[in-house]
């Protein structure tokens, strides 16, 4: 297994963006890429307070379901930003499709350099993305720079217990998700350097729990269907993958490794 530690931090983000705009992103998550899918992508939104009147960001977008969510369930705006060209590519498509252009569109960004005016927006949503950037940081106060004063952010992350987790490292663990997952309070001290007050935070372990198992079921049943040659994923190691889902969903069981939601609100200048 390759080590993060020893990719560069760009090497890092463009594996993550190539791994979330395969097929076998989706063949392993559907289409919603995040613990709890659209329902606790919902519940933020309600967390968050949008409106009709709502602009909103959505850093890390992935295939926009959260986007479409968020657009059909409270009228409000929203732009998607993503690495992955696939992803914006089908989300813009999958946009036009469902007669929501004049609303939902999606653009190649990175968190840590958004290319929008500063105070574009009401409210950002980042959903099982921010463990993944690089520099926390540089993302945290990017969010900051393009929310209008007062406006919100709503992250929802893994979370994972302070000590090291050797048997979860590595460049597999990052693309995961896990690899550099934080303590919920470390979350919240990035956002609060950044500029925002924590308002709520919530954990939601089942959610995680449940994806995992997931996973892991559809694991199996690939690789039945490869060995059936009835399936191709390229570029996904089965076994290991198999031998790294069964560590997760022990560190899960263990409480080692969470999900959390959390929203913070800009601090005016
Ligand atoms: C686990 S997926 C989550 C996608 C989406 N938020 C969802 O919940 O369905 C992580 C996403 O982050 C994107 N990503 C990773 N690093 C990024 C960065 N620095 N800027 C923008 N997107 C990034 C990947 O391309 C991928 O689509």
């Amino acid at each position: 297994m390759i080590d993060a530690g020893e990719q560069s931090a760009a090497g890092v983000k463009q594996c993550c963006a190539l791994f979330y705009g395969s097929d076998a992103a989706r063949a392993l998550f559907g289409e919603s890429f995040h613990p709890g899918g659209v329902a606790l992508t919902l519940e933020l939104g309600e967390m968050l307070g949008l409106t009709a009147d709502s602009v909103v960001l959505d850093v890390a977008s992935g295939r926009g379901v959260s986007a479409f969510g968020l657009a059909e369930r409270f009228g409000c705006r929203v732009t998607g930003v993503d690495l992955s060209e696939g992803n914006v590519t089908e989300a813009n498509a999958e946009s036009k499709r469902r007669g929501l252009e004049a609303r939902v569109d999606f653009q190649v960004a990175d968190a840590e350099r958004l290319p929008f005016t500063s105070e574009s927006f009401d409210i950002i949503v980042c959903e099982c993305a921010f463990c993944t950037f690089p520099d926390k940081a540089a993302a945290a106060s990017e969010f900051a720079r393009v929310l209008k004063p007062k406006g919100r952010v709503g992250l929802s992350d893994l979370t994972r217990v302070a000590e090291p987790l050797p048997e979860l490292d590595g460049l597999l663990a990052w693309i995961a998700c896990i690899g550099d997952a934080q303590p919920l309070e470390n979350y919240a001290a990035w956002l609060t350097d950044a500029g925002f007050s924590i308002s709520s935070s919530a954990s939601r372990h089942a959610c995680l729990h449940d994806l995992v198992a997931s996973i892991r079921g559809k694991l199996f049943t690939a690789e039945i269907l490869i060995g059936l040659k009835k399936l191709e994923l390229p570029g996904l190691d089965i076994e290991q993958a198999k031998r790294f889902a069964k560590v997760a969903a022990q560190a899960v069981h263990d409480r080692k490794l969470g999900y959390a939601v959390l929203v913070g609100e800009r601090r005016s200048a």
